[in-house]
C-alpha cells in the first residue's frame, strides 16, 4: 500500500477554538411520542412505519450552537425497544446521550426516557435515527438543523427558506421480519425502493404521494439532503439547476458550483439552490450509485421543485447523472470537497490552522472490512471479528464495572485480520489528547462508510482505502460502525474508549441522573450518581435488546467548556 503514488489529500481540516467563559444557550424541550403505523403504506405495501408523534419522517430538532436539548422519547410501541442516535452530532463530553447499545440501555416499550445534551461547535445540517433493532429501515428517522448564533456570520445570504430532504432506500418487507431474520436465519435481499421525505417516487403510479417543493421564482434556498438509507449511495440532481454547495456535517464547505452530488449512507450536505428558471416544475432525482436504474427502476426517486405560478408538470425525460459505476467522479468530487478554514463557522474566533505534520501518533488501527458465512448465515467483521452486543451497555461496564464481565479492552487485533473468525465484545483504547491513526481498508466491492460517534465520518471506496488521524479531544465510550445497516446489525462495529483519569465533569460528564440501569449493571451505586430509586426489570427481548430497568427523572446538565481542540486529517488513497 505505501507503494501506491497517488496521496490525495481529501481535506486537511483544523480548527482550535478556546473558550474562556461559559456560553449558555437556551434550554429546548421536546416531547416525542414514537410508535408503529400501519397506514402509511409509502409504497403502497403493508409494513410497518416508525413514526415520531404520527409524522414520517420525525419532526425537526430545530436549534441554535450552545442550545441545551431536552428530548423526552415515550416508546408507544408494543414490543420493540428503541434507542435514538444523533447522527453527526458530537455529544462533547457526554457520550452517556450517544443513545447506541453500547452507551444507553434502551427505551422499553411504554416506557419513557429523556435524553439531554448540549449542541456545541457545529452549524448544520444532521439527522437523528434509531440504532437497534434494524428499526431505522422502519423510519424513526428525522432532520437536525443547527443554526449558528447571531454573532457568528454565515459565509452566504441568509436563504429564502430550508428544506430538508431525507433521501434513502427502502424494503418492501417489515424491519421487524428483516432484523429477525437477518438475526436467526439469514436473509439476503437488499432494499429496492427509494424515499424521499419518506414519500415514493413522483413516477411510480403506484406511490401514494410525491415530495413536492415549492419555490418563488429569483429566490435562493437552501436544500439539507441527507441519506438515511440503510445501503445505497445516492447522485441527487435537479433538472436544470446548479447547485451551490455550502456545507457538510456541521461545517461550512469552500462553496462549488456542483450539476450533481453523491451523498453517501449517513451523510449530509447543504446546497443552495437559485430559483432562476421559467417557471414550471422540475423534477429532483436521486439514483442509487453501483446500480443499473435502467434495469431497477425503483432505485431511483423522483421529486418536484415547484414554482409559484408554474403552469407546466414536470415531465419528459430525467436530467441525466454520471455513470452510476463510475466510481472515479465520486472520487473526484469527495476531494474537491473542502471545509472552508476562515470562515466563521461555529467557532466565534477562529484560530487557523494548527499543523499536524509533527503529530506524534499513540496507535494506528488498519481496520478491514470482511464477510463471512458460518452455516449460510452471513456475518460482517472488522479484521474478522464480528461485534457481539452484551446485555450490559459498555459505558455502563466501564463506569460501574471497569469493564469487567463485559468487554476486553485493548485485545482487539489492531494490524489487520485475524485467520480464524471471532465473535466476541472488544473495546480498543486512547488517552485524552493523543493522536490515532485509523485506516480503513475495504477489500469489498462496494462503497462502505463509517461513523465514529463523537469525532466524524469517512467514506471508503470499492476496494480502496481511507486514513484518517484522529484527535481523541472527547473522552467516553464512542461508537464506531459501518454505516451500512446491515454491516452494522451483523457485527461491523467497535468501541473506542476514550479515557481522561481525571473525574471531572468538564472533561467527561458524570451519569445523567436519569440513567437506565440494565444487564449486570441494575443497582444503583452509592458512588455517584445519587440515583432515584431504579427498579430493575429483567427479560430480554429480541433481536438485540438489553434488558429493561424503569426510568427516573431528569436533570438539566449546564457545562461549562474550556478549550476545546479539534483536528481531523483526511487522506484518500486509490
Ligand atoms: C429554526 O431555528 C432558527 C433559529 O432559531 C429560526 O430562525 C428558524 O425559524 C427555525 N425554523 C423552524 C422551521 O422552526
Ligand atoms: C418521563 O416523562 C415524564 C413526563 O411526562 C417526566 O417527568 C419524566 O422525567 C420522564 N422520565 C424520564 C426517565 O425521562
Ligand atoms: C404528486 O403529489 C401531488 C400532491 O403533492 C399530487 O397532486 C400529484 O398528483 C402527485 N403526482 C403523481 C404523479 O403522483
Ligand atoms: C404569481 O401570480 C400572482 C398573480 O398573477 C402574482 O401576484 C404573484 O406575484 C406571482 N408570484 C410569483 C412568485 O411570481
Ligand atoms: C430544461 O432545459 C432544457 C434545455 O435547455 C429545455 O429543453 C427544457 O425545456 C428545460 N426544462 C424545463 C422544465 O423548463
Ligand atoms: C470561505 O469563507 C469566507 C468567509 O465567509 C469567504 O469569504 C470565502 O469566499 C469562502 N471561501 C470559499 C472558497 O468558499
Ligand atoms: C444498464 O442496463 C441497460 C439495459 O440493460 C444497458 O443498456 C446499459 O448499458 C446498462 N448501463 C450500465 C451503466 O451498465
Ligand atoms: C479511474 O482513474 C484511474 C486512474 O486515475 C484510471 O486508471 C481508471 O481507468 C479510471 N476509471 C474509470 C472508470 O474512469
Ligand atoms: C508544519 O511543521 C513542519 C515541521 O513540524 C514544518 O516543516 C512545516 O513547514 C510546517 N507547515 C506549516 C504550514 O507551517
Ligand atoms: C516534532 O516534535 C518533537 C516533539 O514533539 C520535536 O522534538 C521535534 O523537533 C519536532 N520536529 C519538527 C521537525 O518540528
Ligand atoms: C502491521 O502489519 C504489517 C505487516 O502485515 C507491518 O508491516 C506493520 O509494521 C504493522 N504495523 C503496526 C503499526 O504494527
Ligand atoms: C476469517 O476467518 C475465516 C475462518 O474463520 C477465514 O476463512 C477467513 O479467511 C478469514 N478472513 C480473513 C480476511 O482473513
Amino acid at each position: 500500500m505505501r507503494g501506491l503514488p497517488i496521496w490525495i489529500v481529501l481535506s486537511l481540516v483544523l480548527f482550535s477554538f478556546f473558550s474562556t467563559q461559559c456560553t449558555i444557550g437556551e434550554e429546548i424541550f421536546l416531547e416525542w411520542h414514537v410508535d408503529e403505523d400501519n397506514n402509511i403504506k409509502p409504497i403502497s405495501v403493508d409494513q410497518p412505519v416508525i413514526t415520531i408523534n404520527g409524522k414520517f419522517p420525525g419532526p425537526l430538532l430545530n436549534a441554535t450552537t450552545n442550545d441545551n436539548i431536552h428530548v423526552n422519547v415515550f416508546n408507544d410501541m408494543d414490543k420493540y425497544p428503541i434507542l435514538i442516535t444523533w447522527n453527526g452530532i458530537q455529544l462533547r463530553h457526554n457520550s452517556w446521550q450517544d443513545g447506541v447499545s453500547g452507551t444507553n440501555c434502551a427505551i422499553q416499550p411504554n416506557t419513557n426516557w429523556t435524553y439531554e445534551f448540549q449542541l456545541k461547535d457545529q452549524i448544520g445540517s444532521f439527522f437523528y435515527f434509531p440504532s437497534i433493532n434494524y428499526e431505522k429501515a422502519g423510519g424513526g428517522f428525522g432532520p437536525i438543523r443547527v443554526s449558528n448564533r447571531v454573532v457568528v456570520q454565515t459565509p452566504f445570504a441568509d436563504p429564502e427558506g430550508d428544506f430538508d430532504l431525507l433521501i434513502g432506500d427502502w424494503y418492501k418487507d417489515s424491519f421487524k421480519v428483516i432484523g429477525d431474520k437477518l438475526a436467526h436465519e439469514g436473509y439476503n435481499k437488499t432494499p429496492n425502493m427509494m424515499l424521499m421525505n419518506g414519500k415514493g417516487s413522483y413516477l411510480d403510479p403506484k406511490a401514494k404521494s410525491n415530495a413536492s417543493f415549492k419555490v418563488n421564482q429569483g429566490k435562493t434556498y437552501r436544500l439539507r439532503i441527507s441519506n438515511v438509507g440503510s445501503e445505497w449511495s445516492f447522485n441527487f440532481r435537479i433538472e436544470n439547476h446548479s447547485m451551490l454547495l455550502v456545507e457538510t456535517e456541521g461545517s461550512y464547505t469552500n462553496q462549488i458550483a456542483l450539476n450533481s452530488l453523491d451523498v453517501h449512507v449517513g451523510q449530509s450536505y447543504s446546497v443552495l439552490v437559485t430559483a432562476d428558471q421559467d417557471a414550471a416544475d422540475y423534477y429532483i432525482v436521486a439514483t442509487a450509485k453501483m446500480a443499473n436504474t435502467t434495469q431497477l427502476r425503483t432505485l431511483e426517486v423522483v421529486g418536484v421543485l415547484h414554482y409559484e405560478n408554474s403552469t407546466k408538470p414536470a415531465d419528459g425525460p430525467l436530467p441525466n447523472g454520471p455513470d452510476p459505476f463510475d466510481v472515479n467522479f465520486s472520487i473526484n468530487q469527495a476531494r474537491s470537497i473542502r471545509w472552508n478554514l476562515t470562515t466563521g463557522a461555529a467557532r466565534p474566533n477562529p484560530q487557523g490552522s494548527f499543523n499536524v505534520s509533527n503529530v506524534t501518533l499513540s496507535q494506528t488501527f488498519v481496520l478491514q472490512n470482511s464477510v463471512n458465512y458460518e452455516n449460510g448465515m452471513m456475518k460482517y467483521a472488522i479484521n474478522n471479528v464480528s461485534y457481539a452486543t452484551p446485555q450490559t451497555p459498555l459505558k455502563l461496564a466501564d463506569y460501574y464495572l471497569n469493564g469487567a464481565g463485559v468487554y476486553e479492552l485493548d485485545k482487539f487485533p489492531a494490524n489487520g485480520s485475524l485467520r480464524e473468525a471471532v465473535y466476541g465484545t472488544f473495546v480498543v483504547s486512547g488517552e485524552h489528547g493523543e493522536w490515532l491513526e485509523i485506516v480503513f481498508k475495504n477489500e469489498l466491492h462496494v462503497m462502505d462508510s463509517w461513523h465514529l460517534d463523537g469525532f466524524g465520518f469517512f467514506v471508503v471506496y470499492p476496494k480502496g482505502w481511507t486514513a484518517v488521524y484522529v484527535y481523541l479531544d472527547n473522552p467516553g465510550m464512542w461508537n464506531l460502525r459501518s454505516q451500512k445497516l446491515k454491516s452494522w446489525f451483523l457485527g461491523q462495529e467497535l468501541y473506542i474508549r476514550v479515557y481522561d483519569s481525571d473525574p471531572n465533569p468538564a472533561k467527561e460528564h458524570f451519569p445523567p441522573k436519569n440513567l437506565l440501569y440494565c444487564g449486570s449493571v441494575q443497582a444503583p451505586p452509592s458512588a455517584p450518581p445519587p440515583s432515584p430509586e431504579p427498579e430493575p426489570v429483567p427479560g430480554p427481548l429480541a433481536p438485540v435488546p438489553p434488558a429493561p430497568a424503569v426510568p427516573a427523572s431528569t436533570i438539566t446538565t449546564k457545562t461549562q467548556w474550556f478549550h476545546v481542540i479539534v483536528a481531523i486529517f483526511v487522506i484518500l488513497i486509490i
